[in-house]
């Protein structure tokens, strides 16, 4: 830290991003990113508009609402796009925190809750999730403050239906409700369209999982034109370009795949179904995962360990050191054929273990 940094943030603790190695290739599966490329129509999109660099892009993102209105039926006036969906969520505790009123959020939850809440200096309540990491709605409900929920969570996977948020929701209309959708095309259910009754819920999703658009950086809210309002302003504050011309247009084809997106998505549940169902009958313990990950521990290996074991074979996969946490894994559901690798490995480590 230089001499010159602002004592206001001093103490911060930034964001843990999942490693990127160089030194050789690993079978990545680390960070939640899609398995699958993205089709030639988004190649093509990203190379035209690559030819107008010279322009600044289009700060209204008009495109992308056109093209998220055709393919969800979200009208332009209830939309916002961010700079990946952490751009949104650090503009929702901007905007619906402060000194008063706290941001809530589970234990166990996206780890940039925490980060977003002290680079902001508002306070934090925690509630923990119960013992079998389901999430404590009524914990919540009790608490003052915005409340944040990764739905479904991450690192558990594990989702809420539309009736339990929208419980949580119907039961202050004074307090501001935010649902991180990043995981939600994997087989849980959005509350998206709950939007439109409350005006106390913001829904924000992501193109960095199932759109397997992790480097264009493209995130989006859905809310009522007065929260959309609310984000705009702290946007226009802050880069009114936040999105680049390329990732606009690329975004925009990529709407275009929506029967593509779906049976991608299935096709990874189908893989996550199967690789759970194989590491079950090696003897892990996995929540229900709902999303593109599996978390998952062993009785008989050290989750540190068994991180570091698959990472000296080449296998990437995600390690936290909570100590709630401490004992699992969090492994991105990949190709197929990875995932097979990933099990067969597994084997021999538990065959050497004996
Ligand atoms: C729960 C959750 N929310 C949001 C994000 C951020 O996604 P992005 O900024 O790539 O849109 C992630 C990324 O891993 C996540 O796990």
């Amino acid at each position: 830290m230089s001499r010159f940094f602002s004592s206001r943030f001093a103490a911060l603790t930034p964001y843990t991003p999942g490693e990127q190695p160089r030194d050789k290739k690993y079978i990545k599966l680390n960070t939640n990113e899609s398995p699958f490329d993205v089709p030639d129509s988004v190649i093509r999109a990203a190379e035209a508009a690559s030819q107008d660099f010279r322009l600044y892009s289009d700060p209204t993102c008009l495109a992308l609402s056109q093209a998220l209105e055709r393919a969800e039926g979200v009208p332009r006036d209830r939309v916002v796009w961010g700079n990946g969906s952490d751009e949104l969520l650090n503009f929702a505790f901007m905007a619906y925190c402060d000194e008063n009123t706290p941001a809530v959020f589970p234990d166990v939850t996206y780890g940039f809750y925490p980060v977003f809440a002290a680079v902001n200096r508002v306070p934090a309540t925690i509630i923990p999730l119960k013992a079998d990491f389901t999430v404590d709605l009524e914990g919540l409900a009790k608490a003052k403050g915005t409340v944040f929920l990764a739905n479904p969570n991450a690192p558990t996977g594990m989702a809420l239906s539309p009736e339990e948020i929208e419980s949580l929701v119907r039961s202050d209309p004074a307090r501001m409700v935010v649902v991180d959708e990043a995981y939600v095309d994997f087989g849980a259910r959005t509350v998206a369209p709950l939007t439109e009754t409350y005006e106390n819920l913001l829904v924000v999703r992501t193109f960095s999982k199932s759109r397997s658009m992790a480097g264009a950086r493209i995130g989006y809210a859905i809310g009522s034109p007065a929260l959309i309002a609310d984000l705009q302003t702290l946007r226009y504050s802050h880069n009114p370009y936040n999105l680049n011309r390329v990732s606009i247009a690329a975004g925009s084809a990529m709407l275009g795949e929506e029967t593509l997106v779906r049976e991608r998505c299935e096709k990874i549940a189908l893989i996550r179904d199967e690789t759970a169902a194989a590491l079950r009958s090696l003897g892990f313990t996995l929540t229900p995962s709902r999303a593109n990950f599996l978390f998952c521990k062993h009785p008989l290996l050290d989750g540190e360990a068994l991180y570091l074991t698959l990472k000296e074979r080449g296998i990437l996969v995600r390690h936290f050191s909570a100590p709630r946490v401490k004992d699992y894994l969090r492994i991105t559901v990949g190709a197929s054929a990875d995932m097979h690798t990933l099990v067969e490995t597994l084997k021999e480590i538990l065959e050497e273990q004996s």
